[in-house]
């Protein structure tokens, strides 16, 4: 009985040392491929780490425990919609100590700007547009690295990326080779973007289970300088966070911009827009929310990975001033997008 006991634990043990280590060459496998173009990655990790310490403490402050005292009231079916992509959150489990809000790479510029604003020193009036965020000249180049991207996956880029110019007066302009400045699509682990334009060729990464358009353009609009929907400065008004059901060290992930820094462009904040997180990412337990939408049939709205809606749209063609140019002929006057809406609500 004994001999059994100990067998099993051996058994057990070395199952733990296998997946540990094939754990750590996964690992390492991120650190070198993912970084293999950013020398100040150790810096950026520093700098990420200053900043998710002081603003947990803001936003679990007592204001938001009160909100979550009143989350737990409201009540939520799952999002049961079908051929979802799993969630960026899932896909980018390993990324979470170099990636801004799960999917976003700030350069050590735009960390530096998050940090003082942050700590309250050096308050910059800046845009969206100014500073370390700043708008695509036209055409915008971009180039997809066939060396890892496979047929299929290029397909649906350029898909993604016929998707924003049909839609909007973005121009872009495939490049055969890549050349500063440029977005270049690669096959990293995990599917991220940097935020905005940077001069530099920009590594957008669209890697094992991001083949999806509703990612492929998620990650896009982030290259073209746009944030996530929860995030907005306003969204205070429009849903309830319980930080009871987030991970501990995953909070920071719920932070939320500023109107010093960003600009809505008047543009109603949007449940269904591409760009918001799910009602339960880095959920304690995943089978309850943690964000309570507070039009509470918007609640199995929020999350969806089909593809950027008429506010994503309106928000970018604001954003680059297409309105102003529409009697050029480029941008539709009505456009609508649909999307299985239907089949999110009761
Ligand atoms: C973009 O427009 C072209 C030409 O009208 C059309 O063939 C294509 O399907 C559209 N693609 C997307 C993703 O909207
Ligand atoms: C910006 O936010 C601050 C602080 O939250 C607020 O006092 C101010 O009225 C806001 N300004 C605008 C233009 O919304």
């Amino acid at each position: 009985m004994n001999v059994y006991i100990f067998l099993l634990l051996i058994v057990v043990v070395v199952i733990d040392v296998l997946e540990a280590s094939s754990d750590d060459i996964t690992k390492q496998h991120y650190e070198k491929s993912v970084l293999k173009n950013h020398k100040d990655i150790t810096r950026i990790k520093e700098k990420l780490g200053q900043w998710k310490n002081s603003v947990v403490t803001k936003l679990t402050s007592s204001e938001t425990n009160h909100q979550k005292r009143t989350a737990r009231h409201l009540t939520s079916k799952r999002n049961s919609v079908g051929n979802q992509p799993i969630t960026l959150t899932e896909l980018n489990k390993d990324l979470l100590d170099v990636l801004y809000q799960v999917d976003m790479f700030l350069t050590e510029k735009q960390w530096d700007d998050f940090l003082s604003k942050t700590n309250g020193k050096n308050r910059r009036k800046r845009q969206a547009s100014s500073s370390s965020f700043r708008l695509w000249a036209m055409p915008i180049p971009y180039y997809i690295d066939t060396t890892t991207v496979d047929a299929h996956t290029k397909d649906l880029i350029e898909q993604g990326v016929a998707f924003w110019q049909n839609y909007t007066c973005l121009r872009f302009t495939e490049l055969t080779a890549p050349s500063s400045p440029c977005v270049q699509f690669i096959k990293d682990n995990g599917c991220y973007s940097y935020i905005g334009y940077n001069r530099i060729i920009q590594d957008l990464s669209i890697g094992v289970g991001c083949e999806h358009f509703g990612i492929i353009t998620h990650e896009i609009n982030h290259a073209l300088g746009v944030f996530h929907e929860q995030s907005r400065y306003d969204r205070d008004s429009y849903i309830t966070i319980d930080f009871t059901n987030i991970q501990p060290a995953s909070i920071n992930n719920f932070n939320e911009e500023t109107n010093t820094t960003t600009t809505n462009h008047n543009v109603p904040y949007d449940y269904g827009s591409v760009m918001h997180y799910g009602e339960a990412d880095f959920a304690i337990n995943p089978s309850i929310p943690n964000i309570y939408a507070k039009e509470a049939y918007q609640q199995n709205t929020m999350g969806q990975r089909f593809k950027p809606n008429f506010n994503d749209l309106l928000l970018i063609n604001t954003h680059y001033s297409c309105l102003e140019n529409s009697g050029s002929g480029t941008l539709p006057l009505f456009f609508t997008i649909e999307y299985p809406i239907s089949e999110t609500l009761d």
